[in-house]
């Protein structure tokens, strides 16, 4: 059996993972709250310092992106790629009404025309820093 620590927003930082990956050694994957990209950075410096490797040491971390968007998408990706990521998720379930009313989360997930030009929009952006394999709840990266 596996074991995939859901996250939680404004909890789950890595000050909580790491006191839990000292209790509870075998947990397979963490996933981070979500980092949510805009059109003026990638990430906050708060949602940065939550992914950098010397804040996670040996916690197996799969960082998580909330975006409809496929620049700020792939933006995020890069720099999480250059951290040293190989895979990254996308929220597509957050139910929350301040999410959903801006068509991310579970709101983006209802929108299947949306989501489907998403994709699109998001292969055909050259060059790309790594091979994309995705399905439509989780992308993941592999560096070149
Ligand atoms: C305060 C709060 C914040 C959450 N933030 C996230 C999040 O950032 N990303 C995510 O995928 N799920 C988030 N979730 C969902 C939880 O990870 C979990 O899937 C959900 O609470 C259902 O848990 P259950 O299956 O144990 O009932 C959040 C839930 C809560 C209550």
């Amino acid at each position: 059996m596996k074991f995939y620590f859901a996250p939680m927003e404004g909890i789950t930082g890595y000050v909580f993972r790491n006191a839990h990956h000292a209790c509870f050694p075998s947990v397979d994957r963490y996933y981070t709250p979500f980092i949510s990209p805009n059109q003026n950075r990638p990430m906050s410096p708060k949602e940065k310092r939550d992914v950098l490797p010397e804040n996670n040491r040996n916690i197996p971390l799969i960082p998580q992106i909330l975006t409809n968007n496929a620049t700020q998408f792939l933006q995020a990706a890069k720099v999480l790629a250059d951290m040293g990521y190989e895979e990254v998720n996308l929220n597509l379930g957050c139910p929350s009404a301040t999410v959903v009313t801006k068509g991310k989360g579970a709101g983006f997930l209802g929108e299947k025309e949306k989501l489907r030009a998403f994709w699109m929009k998001f292969m055909n952006i050259p060059p790309f820093p790594f091979p994309l394999k995705q399905d439509w709840a989780c992308v993941t990266l592999w560096k070149l």
